[in-house]
Order: structure tokens, then sequence, then C-alpha cells
């Protein structure tokens, strides 16, 4: 994939340990079952091929389950502690894996690049999410599709008003997710077509997992 070269970055190796400290509350791993990732993480990436960027990726804990038609996979992740987490996890799968510095209000890609982006809980940590959109629609090969797996938020008024009390607190824990952010229509509104969508909950809060691709 075209990941713009001077953009690459070497993640330091911080030997740390997500179960230390107050690492996990600043860069949760909050959709893992125990080691495992969850059924929705499987099926947000059941079916993908080509090339694959994953924004926000943290530490690489969905790598094991991208199927083995994906050509190679492009992470980025601003931060140092989370790429050197995915490091690790990238040397024990068979695709090729870059993990790449980046914002996501500029992704490091060339234009008309990747066949999938892949947003996990990450939209929701965006302080422009349509700017983060366009930069999807943006770096998607025409016909390539965004997989989703966002908080979203409720349709009912009282799980809404109690998300949002927690919210601000939640926001600081987390690495400035807002549970109460209505993704699905964020998502319409950068001119996305939604294909397949799902709700759940997971730890309380709604989310959804999907298929959408620029109309
Ligand atoms: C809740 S974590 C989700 C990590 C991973 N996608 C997952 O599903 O486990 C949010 C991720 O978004 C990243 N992130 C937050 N703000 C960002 C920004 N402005 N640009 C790029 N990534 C960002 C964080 O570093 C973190 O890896």
């Amino acid at each position: 994939m075209a990941a713009r070269t001077g953009d690459l970055v070497e993640p330091p190796d911080t030997g740390r340990h997500f179960s230390q400290g107050m690492e996990q509350f600043h860069h949760p791993r909050p959709v893992c079952n125990g080691s495992e990732p969850t059924p929705q993480r499987r099926r947000l990436l059941a079916g993908l091929s080509g090339q694959v960027l994953e924004i926000g990726a943290g530490d690489g804990v969905k790598l094991s389950c991208y199927p083995s038609s994906v050509d190679e996979i492009v992470l980025v992740e601003p931060d140092p502690f989370l790429r050197a987490a995915a490091k690790n996890v990238a040397a024990r799968v068979s695709t090729p894996v870059q993990i790449v510095d980046g914002s996501l209000r500029h992704l490091p890609v060339e234009d008309a690049s990747c066949e999938a982006v892949v947003c996990s809980l990450v939209l929701c940590c965006a302080s422009r999410v349509h700017e983060t959109l366009e930069e999807v629609r943006r770096i998607l090969v025409p016909g390539g599709e965004l997989r989703f797996y966002e908080h979203q938020r409720s349709a009912n008024l009282v799980v809404t008003l109690a998300e949002s009390l927690v919210s601000p607190l939640w926001s600081r824990a987390a690495g400035g997710c807002r549970p109460t952010r209505d993704t699905v229509a964020a998502i319409q509104e950068a001119g996305f077509v939604i294909e397949s969508l799902d709700r759940f909950a997971f730890c309380h809060f709604n989310h959804v997992v999907g298929v959408a691709r620029p109309s």
C-alpha cells in the first residue's frame, strides 16, 4: 500500500504491559473478552481482502482476526506505546503489517489506495469526525468499504441521558471517547451509504457494527 514513507515511525519497544498502572484507562481495550477478540470484532473484519487501513488501531488486538485474503494491513496509531504493543502482535501474524504514526485528520496514505478502512472505537474519539470520514473517503478505492465498530447513541432517551451524565468522566478516562455520539448519522452525513448494521450492547454502552460505502 502507498503509506507515505515520510510518516513511517519505528515504535519503541517499551516493554510495558496494559495490566500495569493507569495505561489501561488511557488506552483501553474495551471490547476484548479476556485475551480473545469478541465475535463482533471477528465479524467486523470477515471477508476483507486487498489493502486494508485500520485507523486508531490501538494495540493491534484484532490483527489475528484479519482473513488471509488481506494482502497488507496498515495500522495508523498516534500513540508510541500502542504502536509498540501492535508491533509485538504484528510479529506473530503472516499478513504483512505496516505500523505508522498519523492523526485522524491526516491519514498518511495516498488517495484511492485501500480496498477497506477499518474504524474500531475510534470515530468516537475524533474531535472532528466529519474530517476523519472525509479522509476515509479520500483513501478508499472506488467501490471500497468502511468497516466500523463504534459507540452509538442509544435510541432510548433515558439511556442517552444516563450516558450523557457519565460521558465527561468516561471521556477523560478513555482517551476522549464520546459514547453518546450518533456515529451512524455522522457516517451518512459524510456521504456514505450504510450497507449493513447491527446494534448491540457491550459494557452497558450501545454499539454498532457495520459496513458503509461512499455514495
Ligand atoms: C478506544 S481506543 C480503540 C483502539 C482500537 N481501535 C480497538 O478497537 O481496540 C481509541 C484509539 O484511537 C486512537 N486515537 C485517538 N485520537 C486519535 C487521533 N486524533 N488520531 C489517531 N488516532 C487517535 C487512540 O490512540 C486509540 O488507539
